[in-house]
């Protein structure tokens, strides 16, 4: 039996010198240490021999096997060793890495966070409304009659279903009045669509940030202290910020709102911002309606609204000429605010 044990290790040792991959290995590997393995049938020839001769040739078996499975362990190390030389071959291992790049935040995200921080520390809290509105949101509730040409087929996407996209995000205003009763501060950013033909300042899709405040006796100057104080924060303490008289149906008075920027070197001019204006009573009533409390009485509440173009503020603040640029998604550009 000694002589047997002797001859399987001395083949099993030829057989993995031979072995050209793990396959093979694996191969001679339970050909001899697996459960019908050679070695393994030669072991249970044990159980027949005296208790005189057992410890020895159980040592014989023990060491054949020890030999065995350290020359398996060894030239299967010696094959990985092979395979990862041939992966590299050809290869400069000593060339310096390629660095990962890095994603930076979107010019109109910067712009968008930063006035929605300002607001927030104001008291205002993020509302939202959808994209695909209802003529009722967009247009009615706003005091916005139907022969207005903001309605025209020609400026504003309609759905079969009567529906539209939205031309701006004051109907986030009705949506949340229509839910809850006032006081109500909120601050609504999102996209607003339009047919408009495109140029350098001009898409059919741009972005807004509307604000609403709405309770009891809330007054002009409570609309003039907060946006000015948001001007100034968002361009500077000694930033001019004048209010100019215009028409919006849904708020009376109302007014645009120019800050004087210098751009780039350039002379300092007056730049539109913003549209604003105490709340129409008109739009509280349709609110009322909907509602059919008098949560929003005309008589109890009042209010004031303001609407921002957020890529208008974003091209101001990075001197960025071309409206396209936000949408296009070119690296080069985008990487340059990151
Ligand atoms: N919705 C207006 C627009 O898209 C902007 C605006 C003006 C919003 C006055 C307001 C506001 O809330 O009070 O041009």
């Amino acid at each position: 039996m000694e002589a047997e044990i002797q001859t399987i290790e001395k083949d099993a040792l030829a057989a993995i010198a031979e072995a050209g991959d793990e396959q093979a290995l694996d191969a001679v590997r339970v050909a001899v240490l697996g459960k019908k393995g050679r070695l393994t049938q030669a072991a249970s020839g044990m159980r027949d021999l005296s208790a005189e001769e057992k410890p020895r040739l159980g040592q014989v078996l023990n060491a054949a096997r020890q030999a065995i499975t350290t020359a398996i362990d060894e030239r299967r190390a010696g094959l990985e060793g092979d395979a990862d030389r041939k992966s590299v071959k050809g290869m400069d291992v000593t060339l310096p890495g390629r660095a990962a790049s890095r994603g930076g935040v979107h010019p109109l995200t910067l712009v968008e966070d930063r006035a929605i921080g300002i607001l927030r520390r104001m008291g205002f809290a993020l509302a939202t409304g959808p994209e695909i509105e209802t003529e009722w949101h967009c247009f009615d509730a706003l005091n916005t009659p139907a022969d207005h040409p903001a309605r025209n087929e020609s400026d504003t996407f309609y759905f079969d279903s009567g529906k539209l996209l939205r031309t701006h995000t004051s109907s986030v205003q009705i949506r949340t009045m229509e839910t809850q009763a006032p006081p109500v501060r909120i601050v609504a950013p999102g996209s607003a669509f339009r047919r408009d033909e495109i140029d350098a300042t001009h898409l059919s899709v741009f972005n807004q940030l509307e604000g609403l405040y709405v309770a009891r006796e809330v007054t002009l100057a409570d609309l003039k202290g907060t946006l000015e104080f948001f001007f100034h924060a968002f361009y500077g303490e000694s930033t001019e910020v004048r209010f100019r008289p215009h028409f919006f149906p849904f708020t009376e008075p109302s007014f645009e709102i120019d800050v004087k920027l210098e751009i780039t070197g350039k002379e300092a001019k007056w730049i539109e911002v913003a549209g604003c204006g105490m709340v129409d009573p008109a739009v509280f009533e349709a609110v009322s309606g909907t509602r059919g409390d008098d949560a929003y009485d005309p008589d109890g509440v009042t209010g004031f609204a303001f609407g921002m173009g957020l890529d208008r503020l974003a091209m101001i603040e990075f001197g960025i000429s071309d409206i396209r640029h936000l949408v296009e998604n070119d690296v080069r550009f985008l990487s340059q605010f990151s």
